[in-house]
């Protein structure tokens, strides 16, 4: 039984958007969140909880609970930071190339234990993911994510056309694989498995209504895919599939739409598509740094909250440029900003904990402190460096003739200025990793 001493900050509801008022905000000043044997959350106190408990004193930091990053690709720690091209060149030229290197095991296995830890060492504790299409890659990723007992949801990526060699399945085997691999690992550990159309370039018909009967026949498994992230990808799906309303549609149409579904980006879509989303149950995936870097457009989170259709944030490694959710918040102010819109930290944080927990049907599991939730957490240093330390200092009202700040200025001031660097600590189920 541990006992951690920070400031706490969560989020008991959502925030409303365009605001920085509290409601949905719980701020805990210098509280011990307590937390059992089992790794869950027992509660949390202004007092010292005494000598019963292992304490672990974080006085003046920040705790919260671990990041959740709903859109992540494993093996793309290798192509992160390529430099000239868009989306489909930068498959081609990058991705592609590096992916067909996981077909061995080591390299597999090598790779997801570099990639967890780095997801620790950056302030997240659980992730939608994608390894590659080969089954091993899969296997890898979930064998790493039961050793360090984290929160995995993936599966092999399904591609049977427009693929190079070594990195394409077809649908036979790759029904058997993700029948195995479900059987195998689906509710092992932390981990769950996830039907993973890479997009809809990449799948035949047939696949992709093979991919939409495997999910109606494992009604707790999720879907992962792409959708309308760039102009010439969604061009070439009207002409792959010239009977879909919208390249959203095809999906629809093969049954891959519902609650436990995640389509990274959803920039080009239109009121029909927003309503399907809405009326399905699926979740679009933001991922700010990923849509700057390869300049596919900017997101409209305003038109999914008017529509009422579910967003997450995520990082989108390595057309995204961070694996810090941190990061990865602070430009999804930006892209909003230029967008017209203001994202509050109240706002951006709980779609990275709470909100993104609810979205995947884990809203009892993780992303928030309350009792019975599982100990995933992280300790954050307010400010890292003298810039940033002048600047929390400017907000706390530690600078003389300066007034104190609302809290929403030190936490908007934390999530614009922090990465990697301020992470003090992280716990995954009541456990200090890393
Ligand atoms: N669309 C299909 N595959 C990918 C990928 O690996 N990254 C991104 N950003 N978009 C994709
Ligand atoms: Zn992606």
């Amino acid at each position: 039984m541990i006992a951690i001493r920070a400031d706490l900050l969560d989020f008991t509801a959502a925030p409303r958007f365009g605001s920085t008022d509290m409601d949905g905000v719980r701020w805990r000043p210098d509280h011990w969140l307590l937390v059992g044997s089992d790794g869950r959350i027992v509660g949390a106190q202004a007092d010292d909880p005494g000598p019963g408990w292992e304490r672990h004193d974080h006085q003046g930091r920040l705790l919260m609970p671990g990041f959740i990053d709903t859109h992540v690709h494993c093996p793309q720690l290798d192509v992160l930071a390529s430099y000239g091209t868009g989306l489909l060149d930068w498959l081609d030229t990058y991705t592609f190339p590096a992916e067909r290197r996981y077909a061995d095991p080591g390299i597999a296995a090598q790779g997801a234990a570099r990639f967890l830890d780095a997801l620790l060492a950056h302030g997240t504790t659980a992730a939608v993911v994608f390894p590659t299409v080969h089954k091993v890659s899969c296997e890898a990723l979930f064998a790493a994510a039961e050793q360090r007992g984290m929160r995995l949801i993936a599966g092999k990526v399904l591609m049977d056309r427009h693929a190079p060699d070594g990195l394409r399945d077809d649908v036979e085997q790759a029904e058997r694989d993700c029948e195995d691999l479900i059987q195998r690992w689906h509710g092992r550990g932390r981990n769950a498995y996830a039907v993973t159309v890479r997009f809809a370039v990449t799948s035949t018909p047939e696949q992709l209504a093979m991919a939409g009967a495997l999910g109606q026949r494992h009604p707790g498994v999720y879907m992962q895919t792409h959708v309308a992230e760039n102009q010439a990808e969604v061009r070439w799906v009207a002409d792959l599939f010239p009977q879909a309303r919208s390249y959203l549609d095809v999906y629809n149409q093969h049954d891959l739409l519902h609650e436990r579904s995640i389509l990274a980006h959803g920039i080009w879509l239109d009121a029909h598509d927003r309503a399907l989303l809405r009326d399905t149950g699926a979740q679009i995936a933001f991922c700010p740094t990923s849509n700057l870097f390869l300049g596919s457009g900017l997101f409209d989170w305003q038109g999914a909250i008017d529509t009422g259709h579910r967003v997450s944030v995520a990082t989108d490694v390595g057309g995204g440029t961070s694996l810090s959710m941190l990061r990865t918040l602070a430009e999804a102010y930006k892209v909003q900003a230029l967008r017209g819109t203001k994202l509050s930290a109240w706002v951006a944080l709980h779609a990275a904990t709470r909100g993104a927990a609810e979205a995947l049907g884990l809203g009892t599991e993780i992303g928030h402190l309350d009792p019975g939730a599982v100990a995933d957490v992280v300790l954050w240093d307010w400010s890292v460096g003298a810039v940033a330390q002048h600047r929390d200092a400017v907000a706390c009202g530690a600078v003389a003739d300066v007034p104190a700040q609302p809290l929403h200025a030190r936490v908007f001031a934390f999530m614009t200025l922090g990465d990697e660097r301020n992470v003090a600590a992280t716990y995954v189920a009541g456990r200090p990793v890393g």
